[in-house]
């Protein structure tokens, strides 16, 4: 057994200095294994953090330095337009340079870059670095044909295919802004995120497969799109084969027009301002529609490859697995930009981890030798429940380090990962952060002691604060609203067409500091433990979701006066949605209409939206305002404590 694993009670454990931290901690402490120590690339946490503590901006230009630049920057970070701040301002670049190009001058261009396998385990592709780079050109040349210049938005609407991964690169390598879809979505997901962002080109695939099962995204797509104005072209990457209409003019197969001279193995990449946008990616607020957060070439470039580079401890010969969705921001950070820019071998994966059963994901792992596995917290409580007995009839001893996101790990699950998958000699990630973050914030390194279901501490650089409403900080051990102190390389810089949204979102209940949304608590050795959001927005299954979202979706239905939507703690999912809802006259609430509420909401949002229950009122509790009590519903639904009410309507 490599790891010693420390409770209070013990005294004699010794603490080896290259892990860093305070020397006496408390409460269950895991400690890294002198292997683990021993092959680590960076093995003194506490002297890189205590110098970029004292110089931010030194270790994020020592850090961009690593990556190739057409043109070096002039400032590295400008903050005299606060919260709107700049890095690397004037400098030239292009992510894709870093992802690709830089590589293909080394004998990085024949290492793997991609393997993937489809969901049925019948086919495999795998793409250099060399041939990611013609796949790319080929596709960046197509959408050049279609129209596509600088600055123009394009929506991209796929499964997980290699070649979401090649249109997102084609975008940015011509400098368009690519904003990705979820392939879960639906219809009006997919309808509002075209219009708001007006995208010309949409990118989608005539179909992809879930569970065995064949979803219809064109035809999804096509109902979104005659609503949208601005989009002149479809590009169609053909991956199910099933018959779908075909629009002359305005839909293209991506497979014949890569038959035409129009496709170029080779296309040059587009020289961006570092500040330049890359994608917008739409996310759940506390209200109203979802916000598009906006990254850019440089400073995003510089923080993921970074942070992955530092908590994943990426070496050439790691096969590294995240296993989110492209379409969510893990996936942009870590499946598609951070890997790439380390010149690492990813492995993507079409399927989810139970079809066509449980062994699915530990088959993988020892198939493709994977070593380092990213996922959420909902996928391990998901798996745990099918036994030991699935991952113990494979190989996992490839494995060196494994990684969570996208909720709190429950020390139970934590354990189960530790123990089960990583035979207690892999040490556990959970990064904290977020669609507006763009890379880790709070996270450990390998190196770093772990206590499970804390995502130890700020990551180099970055110092975190647990306040009051008031903004004051709060004692150790107390809850309080999660904030941070420092400007971040990879930080959202607005809201797409909307500024004032993102100054009054994010910069100014605390001004000068970053509101986070989250409510955590740090602990006596300075670890942070998130406690959830504060806001209306519900994880699902680590997705993000608004009550407001799900609250439209429902009034579009024609039984539907008045509904609130809540969170409420789940198994597996972390927290599933209730919603609570008010008929219009004479209509009966009875246990059909409640299923076709539920359908209705996944039909107009996409499956991952659907209600876990809709419970019938009469009447929702409101403030003399008119503000329904989300809090009050949540207490009655789980029979608890109803709370202060004295700002209750009666
Ligand atoms: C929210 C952001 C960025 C990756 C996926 C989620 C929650 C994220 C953790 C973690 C506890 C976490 C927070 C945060 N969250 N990671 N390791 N431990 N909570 O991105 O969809 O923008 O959601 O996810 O509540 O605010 P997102």
């Amino acid at each position: 057994m490599a790891v010693k694993k420390k409770t209070t009670k013990k005294k004699s454990t010794p603490v080896r200095k290259a892990s860093g931290g305070p020397k006496k901690m408390h409460g269950e402490v895991f400690y890294p294994s002198k292997e683990v120590v021993a092959q680590a690339n960076l093995k003194n946490w506490d002297a890189l953090a205590k110098s970029a503590a004292k110089d931010l901006q030194g270790f994020w230009a020592k850090e961009a330095k690593e990556l190739e630049w057409f043109k070096p920057w002039k400032k590295t970070l400008d903050d005299s337009k606060k919260p709107f701040f700049k890095w690397f301002a004037d400098g030239k670049v292009n992510i894709v340079h870093n992802c690709i190009d830089r590589h293909l001058k080394t004998s990085r261009r024949n290492k793997l870059a991609f393997i993937w396998e489809s969901e049925d385990g019948k086919e495999h592709r795998t793409y250099s670095y060399y041939a990611l780079n013609r796949e790319v050109s080929r596709m960046a040349s197509i959408i050049k044909s279609l129209g596509v210049k600088k600055g123009d938005r394009v929506t991209i609407y796929m499964g997980r295919i290699p070649e979401i991964v090649f249109a997102m690169l084609a975008c940015a390598k011509v400098g368009a802004i690519h904003s990705v879809v979820f392939g879960g979505f639906s219809v009006d997901a997919l309808q509002g995120r075209i219009e708001d962002s007006a995208s010309k080109l949409v990118i989608i695939c005539d179909g992809s497969y879930q569970n065995g099962k064949l979803i219809e995204l064109k035809r999804i797509a096509d109902e979104a799109i005659v609503r949208c104005p601005s989009v002149e072209n479809v590009l169609v990457v053909r991956r199910t084969s099933h018959d779908v209409p075909f629009q002359q003019g305005r839909d293209h197969w991506y497979h014949e027009m890569l038959e035409t001279p129009i496709a170029k193995e080779r296309f040059p990449t587009e020289v961006m301002d570092a500040e330049d946008p890359l994608f917008i990616l739409y996310t759940s607020g506390s209200t109203g529609k979802p916000k598009a957060i906006l990254h850019t070439h440089g400073g995003y470039m510089v923080g993921t490859y970074s942070t992955l580079k530092y908590v994943f401890d990426i070496k050439d010969e790691d096969r590294w697995w995240c296993a989110a969705d492209p379409g969510w921001i893990t996936g942009h950070s870590y499946i598609v930009y951070g890997p790439l820019l380390n010149g690492a071998t990813s492995f993507l994966y079409e399927g989810g981890p139970t079809f066509p059963n449980p062994g699915r994901w530990w088959q993988l792992i020892e198939r493709y030798g994977i070593t380092i596995l990213y996922t959420a917290p909902t996928a391990i409580r998901g798996l745990m429940r099918f036994g030991e007995e699935w991952p113990n009839q494979f190989d996992l001893s490839s494995l060196r380090l494994l990684g969570t996101v996208g909720e709190p790990i429950n020390p139970e699950a934590w354990k189960w990962y530790f123990t089960v998958i990583g035979k207690e000699k892999c040490p556990i990630m959970d990064t904290w952060w977020q669609t507006e973050t763009g890379m880790f914030m709070i996270t450990p390194t390998p190196v770093v002691p772990l206590k499970p279901g804390s995502g130890t501490r700020p990551f180099f650089g970055q110092e975190a604060e647990i306040v009051d409403e008031q903004g004051k900080p709060v004692k150790d051990n107390e809850e309080g609203y999660l904030v941070l102190k420092k400007p971040w390389p990879a930080m959202l810089r607005t809201i797409y067409k909307d500024p004032d949204r993102y100054v009054s979102q994010y910069w100014s209940k605390y001004p000068g500091r970053y509101m986070t949304g989250d409510s955590a608590r740090r602990d006596e050795d300075g670890y942070f433990w998130i406690i959830g959001r504060v806001d209306d927005v519900i994880k699902v299954s680590g997705h993000r979701l608004g009550t407001a979202e799900v609250e439209s979706a429902l009034i579009t239905h024609p039984a539907v006066a008045e509904s609130a939507a809540i969170g409420l703690p789940h198994e597996i999912k972390g927290q599933a949605i209730f919603c609570f809802v008010l008929l219009k006259p004479n209509i009966n609430g009875t246990p059909e209409l409640a299923e076709e509420l539920r359908q209705h909401v996944a039909k107009t949002m996409g499956a991952i939206a659907r209600p876990e229950e809709v419970r019938f009122v009469d009447k929702l509790p409101k403030t003399r305002s008119g503000k329904i009590m989300r809090r009050v519903l949540k207490a009655r639904a789980q029979g608890l404590p109803e709370g202060d009410l004295s700002t209750l309507e009666e």
